[in-house]
């Protein structure tokens, strides 16, 4: 567990820096469609760092309870209509994933399994880095593209 302990810290450090260099402004979808202001977005995306830290609570105190009704709301966070800031096919799959990841998180904690929802999270968290590092590079494609918001 020690090892997996490890490679959930940093796992942590690696989105608290993502997050750090996370920019607030949003790309533009080039297909249109549903989508909120910019400064209705980040209060969304910002919402899912404190569910994750709730989960991370959760597991750190053996709350099933608490780990199972974030990842929920994690879940939920992700149908929403602001979460789709980019409407391309890689950006529909890193969502699937991520909503999987927070059913599995659901699953553990409901089965009350403290290791496999710790595994879970962890899935959860490489899930997080991937889709910002996909917007990093996207967002690049689409400043290019001269599509940006502002
Ligand atoms: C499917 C894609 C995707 C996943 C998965 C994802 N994010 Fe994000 N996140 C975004 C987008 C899009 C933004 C807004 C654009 C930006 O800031 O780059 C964002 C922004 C953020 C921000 C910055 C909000 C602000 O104040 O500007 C935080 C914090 C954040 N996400 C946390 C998380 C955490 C924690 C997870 C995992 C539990 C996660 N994200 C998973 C797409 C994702």
């Amino acid at each position: 567990m020690r090892r997996a302990t490890a490679l959930l810290f940093a796992l942590i450090a690696a989105v608290a820096m993502q997050s750090f260099h996370a920019s607030p402004a949003v790309a533009q979808d080039p297909a249109g469609g549903d989508r909120l202001a910019p400064d209705k977005i980040a209060p969304l995306m910002r919402r899912k760092l404190d569910r994750a830290k709730n989960i991370l609570e959760g597991l750190t105190l053996e709350q099933f309870d608490k780990i199972a009704s974030n990842a929920r709301s994690l879940r939920l966070l992700s149908m929403e209509a602001g979460w789709n800031v980019v409407q391309t096919e890689e950006y529909r799959k890193q969502s699937d994933d991520f909503r999987r990841a927070c059913t599995s998180i659901e699953k553990a904690a409901d089965a009350k399994d403290i290791h496999r929802a710790a595994l879970a999270y962890v899935s959860l968290t490489v899930r997080c880095v991937d889709c910002h590092s996909y917007m990093r590079e996207n967002k690049i494609k689409l400043a290019t593209l001269d599509l940006r918001n502002h």
